[in-house]
């Protein structure tokens, strides 16, 4: 019989809408209760005065680069990056190489998540093949080898004809499309946000439009087909409108904003830093403020990291050639806490938005420290200040644009299953 006690700390659930001091014992892989002055008998203890005691964090988007590019990241370093940063599980999109449009590629994925990651790994399988925009996907097999949602996210279903098929079908298989919402006829090539900045720097920009236009069609056809849309990292203002009116008239929709999105602007790019070019961009501080505003009145579900690891020969091209992207697990704590610094979201919310939010949407185990529920768990110091070095970190990739930068707030444990993966002094466990 396995058993941690995490002592003394705050627990903030929002699964179970509890925030108190309390004690929390794990035995066995499960939460069998919380209380004052839990006896440690047989117990593992950890100390967590001063700290929140959350449920695991889970991040519905990120890229894991295998297989196919290994050289960027791979199932092993991505997970323990992923547990470093506090998550307990993380979905994976399918632009690997091959694509993940087979079951094959998806049982592939599970089986090597399950020897080499610390965290869960739930596939993202493409919706359609090669993520051309053209053909189905076979989604009841992808299901059945475990995909947990469909998306060709990193392209854009341009045809409208083809997204609405994914979207009938997805009914079928009770699963979320996920919509990279950028119409590629209005990107045009840009590679910053369409403005000032754009005009300064002398880049071809993407403008705003692209995205709003696009989630207003995806909208729309949601509508039509009554399928569960879910928008990924949303950057406009426009588009924040259009999901907070899409509730409003009963539209089965739910959205993600990544930490970039909800802190940084286009004016980070100026110096032509490859680190902050991304797809979607940074976009202005009244588009981040909107994404702000969405994630703290909830029209905005989730936040995800969008986790885009790649090798620094790659980032080192000029800003156009560059691919874009930047790495987000072990950032995500310590930039997002921001919002609650600010008072715009309580730690109850900001909880709801890491962990209990993430894991209703994808429909796994997860997101409350309810009594009998899975032990996983995170505990984050919130006062804990720190520099940020991509390189002591465990992604392979270091193209983050945080880098250098003091944070404040980090994980200092995480737990799945009842096992301690990662322990801030320590490292990674397993
Ligand atoms: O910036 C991005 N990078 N956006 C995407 O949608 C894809 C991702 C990647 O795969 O690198």
């Amino acid at each position: 019989m396995s058993r941690i006690l995490i002592r003394g700390g705050r627990i903030v659930d929002a699964g179970t809408e509890v925030d108190t001091m309390a004690d929390l014992l794990l035995e066995d892989g499960k939460v069998v209760g919380q209380g004052v002055g839990l006896s440690e008998d047989g117990a593992t203890v950890i100390e967590a005065r001063g700290c929140w005691v959350t449920p695991g964090f889970i991040d519905l988007h990120t890229h894991l680069r295998e297989p196919g590019q290994e050289y960027k990241e791979d199932i092993a370093t991505g997970g323990r990056s992923a547990a470093a940063g506090g998550f307990t599980a993380i979905a994976c999109m399918a632009n690997t190489q091959p694509v993940n449009d087979d079951p094959a590629t998806t049982d592939f994925i599970i089986d090597r998540a399950a020897h080499d990651s610390p965290v869960a790994v739930y596939p993202v399988a493409a919706a359609t093949k090669g993520l051309e925009g053209k053909v189905m996907t076979e989604m009841s097999a992808l299901v059945a080898a475990g995909a947990r949602a469909f998306s060709d996210d990193g392209k854009t279903i341009m045809d409208s004809g083809v997204m609405r098929r994914v979207l009938e079908y997805s009914r079928l298989v009770e699963m979320p499309v996920i919509t990279h919402a950028e119409d590629r006829t209005l990107v045009a090539g840009g590679v910053v946000n369409e403005g000032a900045v754009s005009t300064r720097l002398g880049l071809p920009g993407n403008p705003s439009l692209a995205e709003e236009i696009h989630i207003s069609r995806d909208l729309m056809l949601a509508r039509i087909t009554g399928a569960h849309l879910h928008v990924a990292h949303v950057s406009t203002k426009g588009g924040v409108e259009q999901i907070r009116i899409a509730r409003d008239h009963g539209i089965h929709v739910t959205a993600e904003v990544a930490p970039h999105h909800l802190t940084l602007t286009d004016e980070a790019t100026l110096g032509f830093d490859t680190n902050a070019k991304v797809a979607p961009p940074l976009r202005s501080a009244e588009d981040r403020d909107a994404c702000r505003a969405g994630l703290a009145d909830g029209t905005i579900d989730c936040i995800a990291t969008d986790h885009a690891p790649h090798a620094q020969h790659e980032k080192e091209l000029d800003f156009r050639e560059a691919p874009p992207g930047m790495i987000g697990f072990e950032t995500a704590v310590g930039v997002t806490l921001d919002l609650v610094r600010s008072g715009e979201l309580s730690p109850l919310e900001w909880v709801r938005r890491m962990s209990t939010a993430p894991a209703r949407i994808l429909r796994v185990p997860g997101g409350t420290l309810a009594r009998g529920s899975v032990a996983d768990v995170t505990i984050v110091d919130p006062e804990r200040v720190y520099t940020y070095d991509p390189a002591k970190g465990f992604s392979k990739s270091r193209n983050s644009p945080w880098a250098g930068r003091t944070l404040t707030g980090r994980v200092t444990h995480t737990i799945v299953g009842g096992q301690l993966v990662y322990d801030v002094e320590q490292g990674i466990l397993t």
